[in-house]
């Protein structure tokens, strides 16, 4: 069976306290529930030993936002993944659509990033997703298509395996226009019926798919009860405990 995810990708924001605050509330629920999903937090990387501290001896997994395709060297302000992962770092998230649009990050150097990650043992939830344009243009899936071909379909399948895929349409990303549950089933089939076809029906079967983009606490039940959506990759919703736990708890 494959796992169930709710990961919180908490962007660029909270102060330390606020960190602090919000990393002690998640764990409180945490602590309590017997969760049906995996319950992933990716805090800014300023954070990352603070939770991965917090959540010792919890069930509660960390993620980073982002790392370097390189391990070490001269790149001023950059973080990799033997940095990573020498602080227990379990995931990272690789692909997010503002790190190819502000950061103008390419198939190549993505494909890089998740072959550090996956070399130091720490698994991508890597992005995919289309614009609007895009969708209305009916070229989304050869959109999505091309962004795991480029940059995932190159690796081995025991490689391939630890990936968590995350369908983030862009023009649903922050702006409260969730994909509709069909939308989001239909590319997640897709998604997964593209993996079939290159790795294998187990495979395809074992990879976690999650939503992402506008996924809240009303519309998460209708969205992860589709057969081929695994769990939420959840920004803004993720900032608040009460919300992010009953997103959670939309599997129970
Ligand atoms: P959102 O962001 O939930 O605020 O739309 C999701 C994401 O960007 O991962």
């Amino acid at each position: 069976m494959r796992k169930q995810i709710v990961a919180g990708n908490w962007k660029m924001n909270k102060t330390f306290q606020e960190a602090d605050e919000l990393i002690n509330s998640i764990l409180e629920y945490i602590k309590k529930d017997e969760n049906t999903a995996e319950v992933v937090i990716c805090p800014p990387s300023l954070y990352l030993e603070l939770a991965s501290d917090q959540a010792n001896d919890t069930t509660l997994m960390i993620g980073a936002q982002n790392m370097s395709c390189n391990g070490f060297g001269a790149f001023t302000g950059e973080i990799s993944a033997p940095m990573l992962a020498s602080m227990g770092i379990d995931y990272c998230i690789l692909g997010h659509s503002e790190r190819r649009k502000y950061f103008n990050e390419s198939h190549e150097m993505l494909a890089g990033k998740v072959e550090m990650a996956l070399k130091h043992g720490i698994a991508p939830i890597f992005c995919c997703g289309e614009q609007l344009p895009e969708r209305e243009s009916g070229n989304h899936f050869n959109v999505v298509k091309e962004q795991i071909e480029k940059a995932l379909f190159h690796l081995p399948e025991s490689d391939f395996s630890k990936i968590v895929l995350a369908y983030e349409p862009v023009w649903a990303i922050g702006t409260g226009v969730t994909a509709t549950s069909g939308q989001a089933q239909e590319m997640h089939l897709y998604i997964r019926n593209l993996i079939k076809d290159k790795y294998g029906d187990d495979v395809a079967q074992e990879t976690s798919i999650l939503y992402g983009g506008s996924c809240n606490a009303k519309n998460a039940r209708e969205l992860f009860s589709n057969p081929d959506v695994d769990g939420g990759l959840i920004g803004g919703a993720s900032l608040k405990a009460e919300e992010f736990i009953k997103i959670v708890r939309a599997f129970d």
